[in-house]
């Protein structure tokens, strides 16, 4: 079964412009790791956000595990903070993402809001500090790090929240060589353990190493 199901979304930002994304449609299988292209405006970034439940198309179905998402659904509670664990969103800018104190804190944070017990917290942050080398980093102040640490900061505590599905927003641009190599590692790791994965990006290697499919998104005209 499709865990992840579009049929026929138009979204469009303006009613008076043309469509990001006309009458799209798409699937995703549990486990299915799907490299999303596109030029720049090709909706890429739109997509993950319809997908994750923060922008609503104005006509067609999304439905994520057999359930209609739209903005009836968020108004259950429960249901929707179910739904906001099972998908793991890294966002395109990760400045939006972080806002804590120090980066230890940071990857806290989210399964603190899980409610685990501390014991449990201490130990996906030092999970995740180590999955990136992030160590020397744990005590500093995300907001000042350099844009690839932000990156990795904001990947790690996507992360520490143990998400089945993974939506990732480029997360290779702006790495340095090294970096880069040690995500690519990782996200095969992260497919080998079967999460479905949705990662927008412009890198051929990711595609080749990673993706089942490829989902190649097209700038409106007009
Ligand atoms: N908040 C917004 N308001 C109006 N237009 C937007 C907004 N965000 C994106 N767009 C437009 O939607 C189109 C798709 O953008 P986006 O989804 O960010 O593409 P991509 O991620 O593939 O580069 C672009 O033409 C962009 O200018
Ligand atoms: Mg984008």
């Amino acid at each position: 079964m499709n865990l992840i199901e579009l049929e026929a979304i138009t979204f469009r930002y303006q009613s008076a412009e043309p469509p990001v994304l006309r009458d799209f449609s798409m699937t995703a299988t549990a486990g299915e790791c799907l490299a999303v292209e596109g030029d720049n405006g090709a909706g890429k970034t739109t997509l993950f956000r319809i997908l994750n439940g923060l922008s609503f198309p104005e006509s067609g179905v999304y439905r994520f595990d057999g359930v209609g998402i739209d903005r009836a659904f968020f108004k259950k509670q429960a249901a929707a903070k179910r739904f906001h664990q099972r998908i793991g969103y890294l966002f395109q800018n990760p400045d939006v993402m972080l806002f804590n104190a120090s980066v230890r804190e940071e990857l806290a944070f989210g399964p603190r809001q899980l409610g685990l017990a501390e014991s449990e917290v201490e130990a996906r942050v030092r999970d995740c500090l180590a999955l990136f080398d992030l160590e020397p980093l744990a005590d500093r102040a995300p907001y000042h790090l350099s844009g690839g640490q932000k990156k990795q900061v904001a990947l790690a505590a996507v992360l520490s929240l143990n998400p089945e599905v993974l939506i990732l927003d480029e997360p290779l641009a702006g790495l340095d060589r090294k970096t880069r190599a040690r995500l690519l590692t990782l996200l095969g790791e992260l497919r080998q353990a079967g999460k479905t994965m949705l990662i927008a990006t412009h890198d051929p290697e990711l595609r080749d190493r990673l993706a089942d499919r490829t989902l190649a998104l097209q700038a409106p005209e007009g």
